[in-house]
């Protein structure tokens, strides 16, 4: 971490004032190397404030996204290497770019808009600056390749538990990896992989959210929705961004320690917003539709026909719908 990452964190963990004499001491630089940064912070768009003889406080860091500020909202190993861009291609094209270049597990991409950003099954993701989280994730988890799919469904658990720590906001989790609010989409998660047959290079999972999008082009705005829409609240991206990761780091310790999801299936459906629902599949084979009751420990969705079969939906090349719409 570097010398205003440092600077930015303390500042924001108290709730007082801290004296430049202080920070010269704890880092082990001048009140001019301090005021510096201080100033520059200020120039980014923090709000400090600077009192004679009390020192420095932090009053508000408003909705700014800079590798600094992400990098001083991280509280876990995930997302401790962040790269930031203005604008990029895409953050999934970037992330397995870097992957390939040798980055470190748990280095994460932002940027603040992407000009090809993708979406599951060959779709644009529109991704416009100013307004939304754009993010995508390296792992390198010792799994099979087999089931680097089931990450999608980790990753839909953490953006869930995040949203709801940031904002008090309950979304729910359409399976794959829809996350819904006021049924309608809020986010997608796009994972991708580089391996071979006996063991995976990386796993890139890309995170797309609308945030603080204030509306939507008339074509998706029946189906397309964001967090500010749901909860009329402003949302601190780079906050969300860490409670992402935060909550991401507690799901993938339990879903490596035992393989797959048997031990997120319970909180997974409780999230879910197909459960027990009639819905739609369409994947290669044509489409059917039956009663979803819920994910198995490999996170393929289980649903019942009318026949009482039970089907195993595998995630991919699947589209779930509900029998009269989106969700
Ligand atoms: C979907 O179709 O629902 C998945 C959308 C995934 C979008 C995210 S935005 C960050 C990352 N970069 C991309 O180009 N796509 C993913």
């Amino acid at each position: 971490m570097g010398l205003k990452t440092e600077i930015l964190k303390l500042l924001k963990e108290n709730d007082g004032y801290i004296s430049g004499q202080e920070l010269c001491e704890r880092f082990g630089v001048s009140r001019t190397a301090i005021w510096k940064v201080i100033r520059n912070l200020e120039e980014e768009g923090y709000k400090i404030e600077a009192v004679r003889n009390k020192g420095y406080h932090f009053i508000d860091s408003c909705d700014i996204m800079t590798k600094t500020e992400i990098e001083s909202c991280i509280r876990g190993k995930l997302g401790r290497v962040v790269e930031y861009h203005d604008a990029i291609d895409s953050t999934n094209i970037r992330a397995k770019r870097l992957a390939e270049d040798g980055a470190l597990s748990g280095t994460l991409v932002v940027s603040d808009c992407q000009k090809a950003g993708r979406g599951r099954r060959g779709k644009e993701w529109v991704s416009p600056s100013g307004t939304n989280v754009f993010m995508s994730l390296i792992l390198r988890p010792d799994i099979l390749p087999g089931s680097a799919s089931m990450l999608t469904l980790v990753a839909a658990l953490a953006v869930h538990e995040g949203i709801l720590r940031e904002t008090g906001l309950e979304t729910s989790i359409k399976w794959p990896n829809d996350i819904v609010a006021g049924g309608k989409k809020v986010c997608g998660i796009l994972t991708e992989m580089s391996a071979e047959l006996e063991g995976i290079h990386y796993v890139v999972v890309g995170i797309g959210i609308n945030v603080n999008m204030e509306e939507f082009p008339e074509e998706v705005s029946s189906v397309a929705t964001s967090l500010f829409l749901e909860s009329r609240k402003k949302v601190r991206r780079s906050s969300l961004i860490a409670s992402i990761l935060e909550a991401f780091e507690g799901f993938y310790e339990e879903f490596i320690s035992q393989g797959d999801l048997s031990g997120l299936i319970i909180v997974y459906n409780s999230c879910m917003i197909n459960a027990g629902r009639e819905v739609r599949i369409l994947d290669n084979a044509g489409e059917y539709t039956g009663k979803a009751i819920g994910i198995n420990e490999k996170g393929e969705l289980l649903v019942e026909m009318q026949s009482g079969e039970v089907k195993h939906v595998i995630s991919g090349e699947v589209s779930v719908r509900g029998l009269y719409g989106y969700v």
